[in-house]
């Protein structure tokens, strides 16, 4: 009798173990929900030890920064200084603003946020006898600037396109080849003057 009662409580045991490891018999890893995400060499990666060391982002001071080529034409810039401190940004509280508004730049020596973000490219919705219409013919490009004063909020979240570096490990690496018609433009953006390109 006492042989058969730990032989039952070990089966129970073994049977409650092998329920709470993250992998199946079938060999598919579960989340914590007990979902199953995927087979066990599809994960690439499991958690943060896989990557080696943390990533570090980039802490060179904003006059000491050296400016990064475009990821493709008219790409978001990416940032090339320290966001230490600058981050959450909200639609009141944004310190980027302080040196790349047009009118702060040049004495910070930032390149000026380009007209694009003080522009409004969404149509007008206008409201006639209680029906609602957009207030552009198909494939019209209709703009609304304010001239370099108030930022378009569709773009207030700068860290939403422009993104700071870290000396992260890349397990994959990217081969993309951007081509710039223009080799200026691995430097600046012309995005406001062809914004229309093969829409008319
Ligand atoms: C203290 C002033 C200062 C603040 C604050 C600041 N920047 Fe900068 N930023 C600079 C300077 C100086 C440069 C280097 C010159 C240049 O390329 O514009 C630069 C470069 C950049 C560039 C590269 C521009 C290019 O054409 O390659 C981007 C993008 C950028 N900053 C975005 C941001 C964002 C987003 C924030 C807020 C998270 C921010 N900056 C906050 C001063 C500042
Ligand atoms: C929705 C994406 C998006 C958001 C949000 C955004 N940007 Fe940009 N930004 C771009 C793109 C795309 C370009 C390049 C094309 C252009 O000129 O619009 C650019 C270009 C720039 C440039 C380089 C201008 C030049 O002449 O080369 C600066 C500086 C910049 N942005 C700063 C900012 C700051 C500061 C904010 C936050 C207030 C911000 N951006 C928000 C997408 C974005």
């Amino acid at each position: 009798m006492k042989k058969f009662l730990i032989v039952l409580i070990s089966l129970v045991l073994m049977v409650f173990i092998s329920s709470c490891s993250g992998e199946k018999k079938d060999g598919k890893i579960q989340d914590d929900l007990g979902t199953k995400v995927a087979n066990k060499s599809e994960i690439l990666l499991k958690d943060e030890t896989d990557v080696g060391e943390m990533a570090k982002y980039s802490d060179v001071a904003e006059n000491k920064s050296e400016p990064i080529d475009r990821s493709f034409e008219n790409a978001p810039p990416l940032i090339p200084h320290t966001v230490k401190g600058m981050m959450v940004i909200t639609k009141e509280h944004n310190l980027c603003l302080k040196c790349h508004m047009p009118e702060k730049a040049k004495a910070e020596k930032a390149t000026p946020m380009p007209q694009t973000h003080f522009t409004d490219y969404r149509p007008q919705i206008v409201e006639n006898n209680g029906m609602y219409k957009v207030k552009a013919k198909e494939g019209e490009i209709t703009s609304i600037s304010t001239k370099n004063k108030q930022v378009n909020m569709a773009q207030f979240n700068c860290n939403q396109c422009h993104v700071p570096q870290t000396n992260a490990t890349v397990l994959i690496r990217n081969t993309f080849k951007p081509v710039f018609r223009n080799s200026s433009g691995k430097g600046k953006s012309n995005l406001k003057d062809n914004i229309s390109e093969g829409v008319n």
